[in-house]
Formats: structure tokens, C-alpha cells, sequence
């Protein structure tokens, strides 16, 4: 069997086993949030460079803009050519509705998101969500969160985030609701502040915590905003039991800089695979260099830090 055989999505590359044989190696799976068919060629076109299994995900807005279903067939289309396992997430969901809507679409994770609420109630509506789409599907991961890290990932003026998740939060969390993967506030924020996106500064991670939340939680963690974080502290986290990393920021910010860079190379042109082939190969770059970090590859310090 060759390595990419190996790689490729078969039945027995399941979400969780990828995740297992990751953690195993050291490596956690990149998760990379798109709205539209740009951003999704990217991602694909990164995992296909790299060699390395990606999670697409997809937040209620996205999944809005995208279509749920859509979103979904074309994953599985693109599955079926594609030499690495490619998986799909319902990010940031916040109503059973939703949950259940992607559960039913294919979706292969679901990210249930009521942080907002009080720890019970956060408790109480995870639950449920749980096992509405377990229903579905049993081998959908079901995601739950805590903590506050701000919403939205976009170019910010001010720091978000509130309280940072403690051990024994997690693992009353896990336990009562039946979660496959937790994703705590261990000093990580969406979004990037203006001076992180032109890189003079870095999120800062509290790894000890990371540590002890694992510990505590025993179940897969998710570290979400991942954009603009240090490339030291996403490696020691990693080593501190994060399985799973979100970024969406950094993909946009290189979307629209390409973009607005693409369209005023010739303003007269109007083909739009021409503005756009550019677009695609920028995010590329960008999803290409953190998947190479977060499976403890060299990385090419021009494209990630700047993220131009
Ligand atoms: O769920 C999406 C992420 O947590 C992305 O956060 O925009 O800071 O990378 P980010
Ligand atoms: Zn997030």
C-alpha cells in the first residue's frame, strides 16, 4: 500500500480515527472555515499539496451563504477525487435546528455552540444536541464549548474573550453532556487585532492550562481562533493535547488582499476564473503553511506572520 492509499478517505479514515492516529503522531488536524467555492478550492488544493487530512468548516452564516447541503455535496464530490481525508464541520452552531440540519446534510462534526449561556443552560442544550445528531449519524463528533473568546473572525480593534476555562469546568462539562471534543478559552480570541495582521503581534496561549484541561476532560480538544497565534505556542499546544485548530481570519484577510490585489492588476478584465486564480492560490499558501506547522513541517516565513 502506498502512502496515499493510506491517506485516502476509505471508510475506516473516520473523523475520530484520523484525530487518534494524529494525536499519536504528535500533529493536530487544521480546520479551515470557508463561505464560498474560492476559499473551498483553496483548502482542498492545500490538503492535496501537503498530503495532510484537513477538516472544512463552515459557521451558520457560512453554511447560510454556501447552502448546508451544497456545502455538502461538493465535500463529498471532491472526497471521492481527492488523495487525503477531507472532513466537514458544522461550525459555531447555535440552535438544535441547525445541528440537527447538518447532522442530516452528511456534515462529519458539529461544533454545538451555546457558550453564550449560563454554564447549566450551556450544559442542558448541548446534551441535547448531542444526542439529537448522534441519532442521525453515531459517528458524527459532537463538539461542545466553554468559556468566552469573543465571536466573529474579523479584524478587530480591541481584544475579546472573558473567563478562561478551568479542569474541573471541562470535565463536569464532559461528562454531563457526552461530547467528543471540547473546546475550552485557554487564552485563544477569534479574530485578529490589526497589529497581528500586519504581524507585530502574536496570541499567546496559556499551555499549562491546555495541559490540565486535557487531563481533566480526557476527551479530543479543539482550539479555536487560531489566527495570528505565536507559531511556538500553537507547537506546545499541540504537545499539551489540542487536537483540532481553527482559522478562519487569516484565510479571509488573504482572500480580500488578493482579491483587491487581482482586481486592480487589469481593470478592464472581467473573467472571473482570471481575478480568481490568484485568490485561490494566496489562501493556498496560507492553509498550506499552517497545515505544514501543525503536523511539525517546515514552514516558509514569508507566507504566514504577514498573512499577505
Ligand atoms: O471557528 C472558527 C475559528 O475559531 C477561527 O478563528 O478567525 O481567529 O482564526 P480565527
Ligand atoms: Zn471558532
Amino acid at each position: 500500500m502506498t502512502t496515499s492509499e493510506t491517506l485516502r478517505n476509505t471508510s475506516k479514515d473516520t473523523l475520530r480515527n484520523v484525530l487518534t492516529r494524529l494525536e499519536k503522531e504528535g500533529a493536530a488536524l487544521g480546520h479551515f472555515n470557508v463561505s464560498d467555492q474560492v476559499l473551498l478550492k483553496a483548502v482542498i488544493a492545500a490538503a492535496t499539496e501537503t498530503k495532510l487530512p484537513v477538516l472544512i468548516g463552515a459557521s451558520e452564516g457560512e453554511r447560510e451563504f454556501f447552502g448546508a447541503r451544497q456545502l455538502a455535496a461538493l465535500v463529498k464530490s471532491e472526497r471521492q477525487e481527492c488523495d487525503v481525508p477531507i472532513f466537514l464541520n458544522a461550525d459555531h452552531t447555535h440552535s438544535l435546528a441547525k445541528a440537527l440540519e447538518a447532522a442530516k446534510a452528511g456534515f462529519d462534526a458539529v461544533t454545538i455552540d451555546f457558550s453564550a449561556l449560563p454554564f447549566e443552560e450551556n450544559v442542558a442544550r448541548t446534551r441535547e444536541a448531542v444526542q439529537a445528531i448522534k441519532a442521525v449519524n453515531p459517528v458524527i463528533l459532537a463538539e461542545g464549548e466553554i468559556g468566552d473568546i469573543g465571536t466573529g473572525s474579523e479584524i478587530k480593534e480591541t481584544a475579546q474573550g472573558g473567563k478562561l476555562s478551568t479542569p474541573e469546568e471541562a470535565r463536569q462539562f464532559v461528562e454531563a453532556t457526552g461530547i467528543d471534543n471540547l473546546a475550552p478559552a485557554v487564552g485563544n480570541m477569534h479574530g485578529m487585532l490589526k497589529s497581528m495582521v500586519q504581524g507585530n503581534a502574536k496570541k499567546h496561549l496559556d499551555l499549562e492550562r491546555i495541559a490540565q484541561i486535557k487531563k481533566a476532560a480526557g476527551v479530543f480538544l479543539t482550539l479555536h481562533g487560531g489566527s495570528g497565534t505565536d507559531d511556538e505556542h500553537f507547537r506546545k499546544a499541540i504537545a499539551a493535547g489540542i487536537n483540532i485548530i481553527h482559522i478562519n481570519t487569516e484565510l479571509r484577510v488573504a482572500w480580500r488582499e488578493s482579491l483587491d490585489k487581482s482586481l486592480a492588476r487589469d481593470t478592464n478584465e472581467v473573467v472571473p476564473y482570471k481575478i480568481l486564480r490568484p485568490v485561490v492560490d494566496s489562501v493556498k499558501q496560507v492553509v498550506s503553511s499552517r497545515l505544514r506547522l501543525f503536523h511539525g513541517r517546515p514552514v516558509s516565513r514569508e507566507v504566514v506572520g504577514t498573512v499577505a
